[in-house]
């Protein structure tokens, strides 16, 4: 760390410049200078899909500050944009690139959702200089430091990213080894990355490119598919990211426990085992609703009311909410919790039966 960097970090620069902090000096002079937070400079927007009548797929090249500790292949980072002068709004999104070190570009490629305040904000309309703010890398769905000799890789759609930096960050390491990388995507025009994934089917050396369209008739994700393309493939490292409907399918091949599979998801898998029945009580807004077994922010929309949320994935913290009376059911990990008064992430609760929040 320079003497800079530590000066602006010190405790002393922190308490003359309370209550604000150094950064939000530090943000008026340049916004690229920071001593604690995070933020970039996006450097670059490139369209990477852009099928008429279909939503588009960008790829945005970030500057970031000094502050950014770099990442690991496959992990994501929470971004922030102030949208029209709004309030800060966050999502989250895996890096695209390979793994780089501090104060090194990185890339993010995100599909723009119709509904999407972000995603629409950041593909259609956001252009090289504007400024975004970045948690540091996180998650642990990343490549172990020594890379086993053959890894399988399985992803759809926009699940592509986090898999790609994998495969960006192998070739660039010159890996010896074998990759099965599996993609699915609508058609061929809808392939994300299709220019290097050419590329990489004519010169990758160790890469066994399956690029599917099953809406063309290719064959989906089933355990004989994947047995004949990988013999003992349950036995194979194998990284898997994409629609929720793809992933059950891999946790099926892979017998839903298998330590060879791991999974990231984009979106809240809707499960919950228990039992649906009962009323859920939202009860500052004074309203309630059946219990339909989606989780309880999914329910309180549903409901017509609006609580804060970011990632929607139980990342960010942004929509813990105080549960008062019910058991509520952890849609990604199967933990159930029956705690009176106790803060849940109420983007990845399921209630079991009735259910009180304090929204
Ligand atoms: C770990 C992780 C990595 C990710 N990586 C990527 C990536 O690399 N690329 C990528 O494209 N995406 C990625 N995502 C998804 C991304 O975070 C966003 O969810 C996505 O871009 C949509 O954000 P948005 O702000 O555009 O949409 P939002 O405004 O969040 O809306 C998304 C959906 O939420 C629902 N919704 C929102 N508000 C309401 C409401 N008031 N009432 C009812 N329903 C509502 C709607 O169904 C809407 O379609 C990732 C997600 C996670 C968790
Ligand atoms: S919205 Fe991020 S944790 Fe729930």
């Amino acid at each position: 760390m320079s003497i800079t960097q530590t000066l602006l970090r010190s405790r002393l620069l922190e308490a003359l410049t309370s209550p604000h902090g150094v950064d939000r000096y530090l943000e008026v002079v340049n916004p690229m200078w920071a001593a604690r937070e995070v933020r970039a400079r996006i450097v670059d927007v490139r369209r990477e899909v852009d099928v008429p009548g279909h939503p588009p797929v960008a790829t945005i090249t970030l500057q970031p500050t000094s502050t950014w500790q770099g990442h690991r292949a496959g992990q994501h980072v929470q971004l922030g944009v102030e949208i029209n002068g709004a309030r800060r709004t966050t999502r989250v999104f895996s890096v695209s690139s390979h793994e780089a070190g501090p104060g090194q570009r990185f890339t993010i490629t995100l599909r723009a959702n119709p509904d999407g305040v972000v995603s629409q904000h950041l593909v259609e309309r956001a252009e090289p200089g504007t400024i975004v703010h970045l948690s540091q890398a996180e998650g642990d769905f990343t490549l172990p430091a020594h890379v086993p000799g053959h890894v399988v890789m399985i992803s759809g759609g926009s699940g592509i990213t986090p898999l790609m930096s994998m495969l960006r960050t192998l070739q660039r390491r010159t890996h010896r080894g074998r990759v099965t990388f599996i993609h699915y995507a609508q058609s061929p025009e809808h392939q994300i990355f299709a220019e290097e994934l050419a590329d990489v089917a004519r010169t990758g050396y160790g890469v066994d490119l399956h690029l599917l369209h099953p809406e063309l008739g290719d064959p989906a994700l089933s355990p004989a598919w994947l047995e004949r393309l990988v013999p003992g493939y349950r036995d194979v490292p194998t990284w898997a990211c994409g629609p929720a409907p793809l992933i059950e399918a891999a946790r099926a091949a892979y017998d839903d426990g298998s330590d060879a599979l791991r999974v990231e998801y984009f979106k809240t898998p809707s499960v919950s085992n228990g039992s649906t029945e009962g009323e859920i009580n939202f009860a500052r807004a004074g309203t309630s609703a059946t219990n339909s077994g989606a989780t309880l922010l999914e329910q309180a929309e549903g409901a017509g009311l609006s609580p804060e949320f970011g990632c929607r994935m139980g990342i960010c913290f942004s929509c813990t909410s105080r549960k008062t009376e019910g058991t509520v059911v952890n849609v990604l990990t199967g933990e159930t919790s029956s705690l009176p008064d106790e803060d849940i992430r109420i983007c990845v609760s399921a209630p079991e039966g009735d259910c009180t929040l304090d929204i």
